[in-house]
């Protein structure tokens, strides 16, 4: 277990989340110490749920994937009775890491650990271990697991003793992903954006249009969404009476704000029209990959959804995209992105790759820059937080449950 930050640090936490001014962006303090973000890890990361990526990622029994969180290597496993299991990749003998790869197939079902060989099942538990006395008991000897759950393909894990509730999550995941069909979609293509910036200026730059049309010209080109929303009101109506009809809820409401349910998961959603003319996340506005789920037709909107702190989600009629924000350390944070389309799209016949990929790693690119320079102008001794503008009502949502949170 991690060591809890000491009193000093703690009182210079207390203290300047007490002087954070409401309505202003955090102050030097939240974003640059090391002491607050392992107190975020703590109280905000371990007890949430993270998406970790798509099922499709672990089709058959001894297919892995691993992915990190705040330096927390998790095995994604899929098990022989097709289950998916999520594992801490830390061998119960000394603490080696088991696996080494970043994915693949588990040779003969058994994860070996490279030190002195332990042996473990797809299900975490411990096979074998080369000469250990008699009596010694190897079912007290499993790779720890962790709360895992498949919902609509997506497989979401928490490092918590007791997680949160999913209810409200499946219930927001039944209004908005379940028509896209992504519990029968595939991943299309994966990236990673390393970004040298605390994870919040991520998130809070994911949660607000404000900057897009500066930093943006490609997305803002067709989702109204990089406008004011009462520029919108009409499109918006319009995609969201269009939405209804096809079985889409739409709660209209932003995650922090639903995470008043105690106990519960934080979920929310958004539905957005696209421009005139434009159907799908596309340079020029045209399909990219065959309807998913029961679309009839190229509606005109997208569905943004959010689950939590760091996952979420976005989805055209014909693709889907995963956005996961990773903390690493106090200053650095990667963002993963996942393409899904339908599982039986074909590559280069249905679909092309670059096209289908254009405009979120033109769009990640850009914000990896702009979080960045973001960090850099925050370390400055004379940096000085500034006021919200309503654009960014979702990003100030954000940093005040971070705040309500850590207190
Ligand atoms: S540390 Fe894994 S077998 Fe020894
Ligand atoms: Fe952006």
């Amino acid at each position: 277990m991690r060591a809890a930050p000491g009193p000093w640090a703690s009182d210079r936490c207390a203290q300047a989340i007490a002087a954070q001014r409401p309505g202003h962006a955090l102050s030097r303090e939240l974003y640059c110490n090391a002491d607050l973000f392992e107190r975020e890890v703590q109280r905000l990361i371990l007890r949430h749920w993270h998406c970790a990526g798509h099922q499709s990622q672990v089709r058959e029994p001894g297919d892995f994937f691993t992915i990190d969180i705040c330096g927390e290597s998790l095995i994604i496993v899929c098990a022989q009775d097709r289950r998916v299991h999520a594992l801490h990749n830390v061998c119960r003998h000394r603490g080696s890491r088991v696996c080494t790869e970043p994915a693949g197939h588990a040779r003969g079902g058994m994860f070996v650990c490279p030190y002195h060989a332990w042996s473990y099942g797809l299900d975490g538990g411990l096979r074998a271990a080369r000469h250990m006395p008699a009596g010694f008991d190897r079912s007290a000897y499993g790779l720890k697991p962790l709360h895992t759950k498949v919902m609509d393909g997506l497989i979401f894990v928490s490092l918590a003793e007791t997680p949160l509730g999913l209810e409200h999550v499946e219930a927001a995941l039944a209004g908005s992903a379940r028509i896209y069909g992504w519990a029968q979609a595939k991943v299309a293509h994966r990236a990673t954006y390393a970004v040298n910036a605390n994870w919040k200026l991520a998130v809070e730059n994911y949660m607000e249009c404000y900057h897009c049309g500066p930093a943006h010209a490609e997305y803002s080109r067709f989702h109204l969404y990089a406008r004011p929303a009462a520029l919108n009101r009409e499109a918006d109506e319009r995609v969201r009476q269009r939405a209804r009809t096809l079985g889409l809820t739409i709660e209209e409401l932003d995650r922090w704000g639903l995470n008043a349910r105690p106990g519960q998961e934080a979920a929310g959603s958004v539905r957005s029209a696209l421009a005139d003319g434009a159907v799908s996340g596309s340079e020029d506005g045209r399909p990219l990959a065959p309807l998913m789920g029961q679309f009839p037709d190229y509606d005109g909107g997208v569905t943004f959804f959010d689950v939590g702190l760091t996952s979420s989600f976005l989805a055209y009629p014909d693709h889907g995209l995963i956005y996961r924000f990773i903390p690493r350390t106090v200053h650095s944070t990667d963002m993963e992105v996942i393409w899904l389309v339908r599982d039986d799209a074909r590559i280069s016949v249905d679909y092309d790759l670059e096209r289908l990929t254009w405009l979120w790693k033109v769009t990640s690119v850009a914000d990896k820059r702009i979080i960045e320079l973001n960090q850099q102008g925050i370390n400055s001794r004379f940096y000085e937080p500034g006021p919200y503008s309503p654009m960014e009502q979702h990003t100030r949502h954000f940093v005040e449950w971070v705040l309500a949170e850590l207190r």
